[in-house]
């Protein structure tokens, strides 16, 4: 079989990338290891920042996001038992963020996929990389108990933390970096009534929380947990306990509960891959970098790393150059380590450290209050939060650590 481009994955990295080339009428391929029934089930996580939901728009899968999803012009950030709100949209020259999670997302990209008379090949084993250094990159895989090989002009590598195609760039050249918190993440679903209009952050001294939502019925909860602990340590009534402990204000207000019936702990890692291209390969997503979930990214960086893979390949079918191709990394890096840089900024303003010293713990709380009530705080959260913009201009001069 042949394609335009072999993408490697069908998370919102790599279904998102095959609706961006299909407008452009470049063909291509998509393989996923899991079912369609997998993929479309997963619970994860549910904010689109205002550039993911332009491109969403864009590429005419909105249409439910923007029926469906909650959209939001504020969050609030919770500290000393007071809520405090920021303006999102105020701050950022007047953009959003909306409630949508993103298996939905899936659905409606999958959708779209049947929609133009394209594929997925689900159920794939065994992926492997060939020839990437030359003009005729390959991927190999089984399907159904058979051997199969896709020829492609690019590959697209949008396989996810643990996927094949980073590896296949050489070590020489490829350098990650990672870091691990001690601190992860208990997630709930829970059949309650919204705890407020907007998400919450709340910083308290035993530990984080976050309110969030998926429909008026539908709550998702976190609390800051140690990351080896087991969920079988988390009844339902001590994840009730610890979330009303952490959120309450002066006022006395209550979070609304309701059963549980989801909960699972998930860890937190920083991680970036520099170089995100090796010849004619692309990686893109989780596959190049994660971030933990306080800055609420992941989704959001897989889809502007696309972006620009998308207007590089459309440039090079349409005039043979390979101008933004050769920048793609470069591109997407210097976006990557903001957002990188703003996941881990919130991860330490919200989190409770309990090997902080008071010093270091009225530093965080003096770092709470600024954020929350100077202008120049507000407006660095705002526009972190809804979405740095893709920044196409070369670079001379700039380090990336690879440089
Ligand atoms: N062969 C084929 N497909 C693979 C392989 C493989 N060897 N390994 C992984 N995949 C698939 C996974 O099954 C998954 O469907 O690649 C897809 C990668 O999707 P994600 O992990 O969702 O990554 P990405 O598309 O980059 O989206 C990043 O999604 O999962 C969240 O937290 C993540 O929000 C972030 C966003
Ligand atoms: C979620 O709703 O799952 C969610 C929201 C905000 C985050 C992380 C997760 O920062």
């Amino acid at each position: 079989m042949r394609t335009q481009v072999g993408i490697i994955g069908a998370g919102p990295a790599g279904l998102i990338l095959a609706q961006l080339l299909h407008q452009q009428g470049i063909d291509s391929v998509i393989l996923e290891r899991k079912s369609r029934d997998n993929i479309e089930g997963t619970v994860k996580a549910g904010i689109l920042e205002q550039t993911t939901i332009d491109i969403l728009r864009e590429i005419g899968v909105g249409d439910r996001m923007d029926r469906e999803g909650h959209f939001h012009n504020g969050n609030y950030f919770q500290f000393n038992g007071q809520r405090r709100r920021i303006d999102l949209k105020k701050y950022s020259g007047g953009k959003q963020v909306v409630v949508y999670p993103q298996h939905e997302v899936i659905i409606d990209l999958v959708n779209a996929r049947y929609k133009n008379g394209k594929d997925i090949i689900f159920d794939v084993e065994d992926v492997t990389l060939h020839d990437i250094d030359t003009n005729q990159p390959k991927i190999r895989y089984r399907k159904n108990g058979m051997d199969e090989e896709l020829i492609c002009d690019f590959i697209a590598g949008c396989d996810g933390y643990h996927g094949p195609s980073r590896k296949a760039i050489p070590d020489s050249i490829r350098k990650e970096h990672l870091h691990m918190y001690k601190d992860g993440w208990l997630g709930i679903l829970s059949d309650s009534a919204p705890a407020a209009d907007e998400l919450v952050y709340a910083n308290h001294s035993s530990g984080f929380a976050l309110l969030s939502t998926r429909t008026p019925i539908l709550q998702r909860h976190y609390l800051q947990v140690d990351a080896n602990d087991d969920i079988v340590n988390w009844s339902d009534d001590r994840i009730w306990t610890e979330l009303n402990q952490r959120t309450k204000t002066y006022d006395g207000w209550q979070i609304p509960d309701g059963p549980i019936n989801s909960k699972g702990i998930i860890q937190m890692r920083s991680f970036i891959c520099e170089t995100m291209q090796y010849g004619r390969l692309f990686i893109a997503g989780d596959a190049a970098h994660t971030v933990p979930p306080t800055g609420a990214k992941g989704l959001n960086l897989a889809a502007t790393d696309v972006k620009v893979m998308s207007r590089g390949l459309a440039e090079f079918y349409q005039t043979g150059s390979n101008d933004i191709l050769n920048r793609y990394s470069e591109i997407c890096l210097r976006r990557v380590w903001k957002a990188e840089r703003f996941s881990s900024f919130m991860t330490k303003l919200l989190h409770s450290n309990p090997n902080y010293d008071s010093f270091e713990r009225g530093i965080q709380l003096a770092d709470l209050d600024y954020y929350t009530s100077y202008e120049a705080g507000l407006r660095t959260i705002a526009e972190n939060y809804v979405g740095l913009p893709i920044e196409w201009e070369k670079t001379e001069g700039l380090q990336l650590t690879t440089k």
